[in-house]
């Protein structure tokens, strides 16, 4: 039978932990993956404010949500990988899409939940609390998997995700991701102008290193298309990538952008245009990735 009540039993808890330095090239550990956890419970209450849901943001989802549309059959079984307030999984259900929606952070759950009660779509949103990383536990068959703004940045293992999505999704199913990659000349130039030249260089880091948010800390994973699609490739085909937020600055930056909107209006359209070109599709402040199940 499909659902999460099928969910697996054996699931180790956490044990609590605090922020802290991490040795170069290490993947997040337990401890830090509840660090990421409380930083993002930190910000669910208004996530879809301007920090979680600005016009910068909301351009980069509708990219995310016509891909997905375009790659899966009509009705078809969804499988969102951390949907933080549930903006994308409603979205779908009112394309006639079935989706379970999954986050690590309890309270995002819980606002993703109260989305879909309150538009009355509780029967094609199934709402559980699992990360990523917990993935073994469901026990299901989907026709598409996608995640929107990095929650695959924040995973240990994405070796181990690629075996369970390849488990989770039907042959010729396809994964669709928007992961944070490591080249965003915006972010460089944004802070290089302000001297601070350690978070200029964030992205560099190998394994995961600490972004700070609302006094918490999460922490991130960067990678280039490349490296990111090398975990996936034994089971899965590339069928493309994209640059997302390459001329157009950060969502960070949505100020810029509100000062600025005709001038941006057009880094955006060089952004549909050139997004996609060799080369400029290994930077920006996200790239939008497209795998197929073979
Ligand atoms: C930047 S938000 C994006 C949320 C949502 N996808 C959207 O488009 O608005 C990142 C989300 O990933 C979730 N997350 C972080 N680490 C995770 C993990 N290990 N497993 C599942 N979700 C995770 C966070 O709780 C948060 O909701």
């Amino acid at each position: 039978m499909r659902g999460l009540h099928k969910l697996r039993p054996g699931h180790r808890a956490v044990p609590a932990g605090s922020a802290r330095q991490h040795p170069r090239h290490s993947p997040p550990d337990e401890a830090q993956l509840l660090d990421t956890q409380r930083a993002f419970d930190s910000v669910a209450a208004d996530y879809d404010g301007p920090r979680g849901n600005n016009e910068l943001i909301q351009r980069m989802r509708l990219i995310l949500w016509d891909t997905v549309h375009s790659v899966v059959p009509p009705g078809a079984r969804l499988l969102d990988l951390g949907c933080g307030t549930g903006i994308d999984a409603l979205e779908f259900a009112r394309r006639g899409f079935h989706v379970v929606a999954t986050d690590w952070s309890p309270l995002m759950v819980e606002r993703t939940r109260a989305r879909a009660a309150a538009a009355a779509m509780q029967s094609r949103v199934t709402v559980a609390h699992l990360g990523i990383q917990q993935l073994a536990r469901l026990d299901d068959e989907f026709d598409g998997i996608y995640s929107n703004f990095g929650p695959l940045n924040c995973v240990p293992d994405l070796g181990a995700v690629a075996t369970e999505c390849a488990r989770l999704l039907r042959p010729g199913g396809s994964l669709v991701f928007s992961v944070m990659g490591r080249i965003c000349p915006w972010e460089l130039g944004h802070y290089a102008l302000r001297g601070r030249f350690k978070r200029a260089g964030v992205r560099a880091a190998r394994g995961a290193t600490a972004v700070g948010m609302n006094r918490h800390t999460i922490w991130t994973c960067y990678y280039l298309p490349r490296e990111f699609y090398r975990a996936f490739s034994g089971q899965f085909s590339l069928q493309g990538y994209r640059a997302l937020g390459l001329f157009l600055p950060p969502p960070y930056l949505v100020d810029y952008y509100r000062r600025r909107r005709r001038w941006c209006e057009r880094l955006g359209r060089l952004d549909d245009r050139l997004g996609a070109l060799p080369l400029l599709r290994d930077m920006g402040d996200h790239f939008l990735i497209v795998l197929r199940r073979r």
